[in-house]
């Protein structure tokens, strides 16, 4: 399963890219407000401070098909990288349909239940973001929904990507694994703790003791 960082904050993108730990970022318009800077300054840093192969993720703000179409059209200009994210909803369903078939890809975020996954992928998406502990906030089963667009896609044979959002902790991370999620997207807190074990600490710890012992 691929690993996306969550954060448009340039510290966590340049520690998780030397990490090697992503192969995309995403943002939202509340990810972007955190940083304090113009979105288009923000968009730029993240490409400068990664390589190539790193996917970047930029949302639409209009309601409209029309202005999503407009504004993803801006944004996808900006790098061959750009991913452009319009919500599940009808307008942006329309937008998807449109940018795709112009060869932009799409992400279909902000989604909710399977069948709004299905319309995605037949807009033309090339993916789609379930959002995990949004639905575990309000006492639904946020895995669940993944496993279900999972089920869907691979009985139907859809090559839209699984991006699973908010994605909360580590145990989030191996249940979307081991249901063959395609991606998931996570703050860089998430990927410390994904790393972080007091055990491997403590070996590390024994070892340079020990290595005092060995005469030099
Ligand atoms: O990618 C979607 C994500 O930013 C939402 O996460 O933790 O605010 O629900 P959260």
């Amino acid at each position: 399963m691929k690993i996306f960082l969550d954060s448009a904050n340039i510290n966590d993108v340049t520690n998780a890219y030397n990490m090697g730990a992503i192969t995309g970022v995403t943002t939202n318009p509340t990810i972007i407000s955190r940083e304090n800077k113009k979105f288009d300054d923000v968009l730029a840093e993240i490409l400068a401070a990664t390589g190539p192969e790193i996917l970047v993720f930029a949302e639409v703000l209009a309601l409209d098909a029309e202005g999503m179409i407009k504004e993803g059209r801006a944004i996808a200009a900006k790098s061959s990288n750009i991913v452009v994210k319009v919500p599940a909803l009808a307008e942006g369903l329309k937008a998807a349909k449109v940018l795709s078939s112009e060869g932009i890809k799409v992400c279909v975020t902000v989604c909710y239940s399977p069948t709004q996954a299905i319309l995605a992928a037949n807009a033309g998406a090339t993916f789609v973001a379930p959002f995990v502990g949004r639905l575990d906030d309000i006492g639904e089963n946020g895995l669940n929904l993944v496993q279900d667009i999972r089920d869907i896609f691979d009985a139907q044979g859809i090559e839209t990507q699984i991006i699973a959002a908010s994605v909360r902790h580590p145990i989030h991370v191996i249940e979307l694994a081991k249901m063959g999620c395609d991606i998931a997207t996570m703050p860089f807190k998430v990927i410390q703790q994904m790393i972080a074990n007091p055990n491997t600490d403590r070996a590390v710890a024994g070892f340079l003791k020990d290595w005092e012992k060995v005469p030099k």
